[in-house]
């Protein structure tokens, strides 16, 4: 919704140009009749939750598009929900993977189905519940290579995971070939957090947990960064709200950008194998 949001309300250019959000919820517009989203689209906290959406889109993508220029020819989407990379796929080489809960995976090939929404020849999806099933499970009957170098993104996802699901996806990904990586988004602890930052977390919180789906896992920056390495990664990077707004706000005429916030967008990379 926030990133159909950005293509209907914001200003050119788009940080995320990604019409394919718009066509995809078609099935529900026509239920609902109308986009919640954009009646409360020019309100601070919507403009705000929605450039984290779109931000951290965009830096995925990024950091597949020089992992693809390195050579990488697979690319995993971790909890993919309703991310519509696959339909604006340019690279014609680039092999996608989808891995998703199969409720929500089921959800999307039924919205998808409704929209008149083909599936690309290049998309493969593999059905994982992350708490109960090995990733890689799914990947290896999709077709994956686990000896071909990978880009992986996981956004959205690690904060409703145990600790042992984060670990066990994580570990996966840290045995793959050299020159592999991942970009992930994870969420600071409470206790870590300024009273403002505090109750935008705790509304959200409330939000999703309320949907059944509550935020159960939180990390220090030292915190992750510990986990990169016990996991086999050996070089990382992580972006506050201001990194991220310096990279991809700056200069907007709209006022969109991130405010304050828990969340951190990261990357990591394996540049020795691990096997
Ligand atoms: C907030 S959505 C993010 C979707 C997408 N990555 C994005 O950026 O819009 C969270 C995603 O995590 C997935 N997810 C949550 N828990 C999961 C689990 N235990 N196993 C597999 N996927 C899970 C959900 O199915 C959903 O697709």
């Amino acid at each position: 919704m926030r990133r159909a949001a950005h293509q209907m309300v914001d200003e050119r250019p788009l940080v995320l140009d990604d019409p394919w959000a718009v066509k995809i919820l078609e099935p529900l517009l026509a239920v609902h009749g109308h986009n919640y989203e954009i009646k409360r689209s020019r309100h601070d906290v919507s403009k705000a939750f929605r450039s984290y959406l779109v931000g951290r889109s965009r830096y995925a993508e990024d950091a597949l598009r020089l992992a693809y220029r390195g050579g990488v020819r697979q690319y995993v989407v971790l909890g993919a929900g309703l991310d519509t990379f696959a339909l604006r796929n340019p690279f014609a080489d680039l092999r996608v993977y989808e891995v998703d809960h199969p409720a929500t995976q089921e959800w999307k090939r039924e919205l998808m189905d409704e929209a008149g929404i083909d599936a690309p020849g290049d998309l493969r999806f593999a059905a994982v519940d992350f708490e109960h099933q090995a990733p890689g499970e799914g990947l290896a009957r999709a077709g994956f290579d686990f000896e071909r170098r990978a880009f992986f993104s996981w956004l959205g996802v690690t904060m409703y995971l145990t600790p042992a699901g984060f670990r066990a996806t994580l570990g996966m990904i840290g045995r793959m070939a050299a020159g592999s990586a991942v970009s992930l988004d994870f969420s600071l602890p409470r206790r870590m957090l300024g009273s403002a930052e505090r109750m935008a977390l705790d509304r959200l919180a409330k939000r999703v947990e309320s949907a059944g789906e509550p935020f159960q896992l939180f990390f220090s920056e030292a915190e992750i960064a510990g986990e990169f390495e016990l996991a086999g990664f050996s070089r990382w990077e992580m972006l506050d709200g201001e990194a991220v707004n310096e990279r991809y706000f700056s200069g907007r005429g709209d006022g969109l950008k991130l405010v304050g916030g828990a969340a951190r967008l990261a990357t990591a990379w394996i540049e020795q194998s691990n096997c």
